[in-house]
């Protein structure tokens, strides 16, 4: 076809594929695809994103001044230095653009969060994985990825999809280590269900350095997903070079006053924070008993190894899942076709994800059982 081409690198681009909201089994679905809140926003966030409809016709204010001044209260930081964007993804992608391009190398890590690679390839430079060590990132491979043609080092802190955190001392290493004309964007979507002495949302490095910037999102212990709404914390220059090539109204005003008032919700945070750790825990020891061990997780899902890698028994057992209405997420992207991740539920949809799990395990067994009986009619 003669038209217009594309560039080459976004022709052979993949296409992200987000988690599943349809079951096979009609409705209701129980969603443990996408790494949602279980108890959804607060409901102060609702109210205010609803009071926002009679001001649609106005564009809404392109600095989000607001709730900049309510993220850095809340949070103790600078708001000259915050950024809001239509998602943390949309930042992330965007200072990657601005910071790498055609003959530049982007470094993360091997399972780090698969957005990197695609905003990556899409704007020009080459990907680059570093090892990890036990579904972990390993701050020595990052850095030892590291060459003269590194412009952007991107880092999932805690990692979807392996739910593991570098603590706090070893990214203080890799700051130091990198060199000053790296950035080094720290995305830590999930921090907030990180609570772990030793784990730090990149807030500190921020202050301490010149090369770092922090990500963070509504999307997921504020349960706003569908509002899109990110922000980030860098330095001053970063951000100015951000303002200046970004869209000029990329959140919309009732997303901006959902989140001044989302963060004013303490108490429902709280409650997310606390049903995540204990329901977390639960679905992890239900799933070793049943066989498919969870990788440690400090975020709101479980990674579970459910099969063995090659034999396709995790589509297998996803596709059980769904048939259920019961909705997981396949990593073959991730190359981790052995494993399912499982986001945190209500109590209830927990139960009934374990009862699916134990189900399918026992029918394997009759299965397996049967094939090696010789008394069995072929059938
Ligand atoms: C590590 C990580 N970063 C960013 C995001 C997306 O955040 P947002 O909804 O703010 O774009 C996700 C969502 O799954 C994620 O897992």
């Amino acid at each position: 076809m003669m038209g217009p081409e594309p560039r080459s690198e976004i022709t052979s681009l993949p296409l992200y594929l987000p988690g599943a909201t349809r079951g096979t089994g009609g409705d209701p679905v129980i969603k443990l695809s996408s790494n949602e809140c279980a108890l959804g926003p607060s409901p102060a966030a609702l109210r205010a994103y609803g009071a926002h409809a009679d001001t649609l016709v106005r564009y809404p204010e392109t600095g989000c001044d607001a709730l900049r001044g309510a993220l850095a209260e809340r949070h103790g930081l600078e708001a000259a230095r915050l950024v809001c964007g239509n998602g943390s993804d949309q930042i992330v992608h965007v200072l990657t653009a601005l910071y790498a391009g055609h003959g530049d190398e982007v470094v993360f890590s091997e399972y780090g969060f698969l957005r990197f690679k695609l905003s990556a390839i899409a704007c020009g430079a080459t990907p680059v994985s570093a090892k990890e060590i036990r579904h972990t990132t390993s701050v020595d491979a990052l850095l030892a990825a590291v060459t003269e043609r590194t412009k952007v080092v991107l880092l999932a802190n805690p990692n979807n999809p392996t739910g593991s955190y570098v603590p706090k001392a070893e990214l203080e290493r890799l700051c130091t280590a990198l060199p000053p004309t790296v950035l080094l964007v720290i995305d830590s979507a999930y921090a907030e269900f990180a609570e772990r002495d030793d784990y730090s949302d990149g807030a500190d490095l921020v202050h301490r350095s010149e090369n770092v910037v922090m990500t963070r999102t509504f999307s997921k212990a504020y349960g706003l997903a569908g509002l899109r709404l990110g922000w980030a914390y860098g330095p001053e220059y970063v951000v100015e070079t951000f303002n200046r090539a970004r869209l000029p109204f990329p959140v919309s005003s009732a997303a901006q006053a959902a989140g001044v008032a989302a963060l004013q919700d303490e108490a429902h945070l709280r409650a997310v924070v606390s049903h995540n750790a204990r329901a977390l825990a639960w679905v992890a020891d239900r799933t070793n008993d049943l066989g498919m061990p969870a990788l440690p997780s400090v975020t709101n899902f479980n990674t579970c190894r459910v099969g063995a890698s090659g034999t396709g028994q995790a589509r297998t057992v996803l596709d059980f899942l769904t048939r259920r209405n019961i909705l997981v997420r396949p990593l073959e992207p991730y190359g981790l076709d052995d494993y399912l991740r499982i986001t945190v539920g209500l109590d209830k949809e927990n139960e009934k994800l374990v009862d699916g799990l134990a189900e399918f395990v026992e029918s394997a067994m009759s299965d397996s059982l049967g094939a090696s009986d010789p008394n069995r009619c072929a059938s």
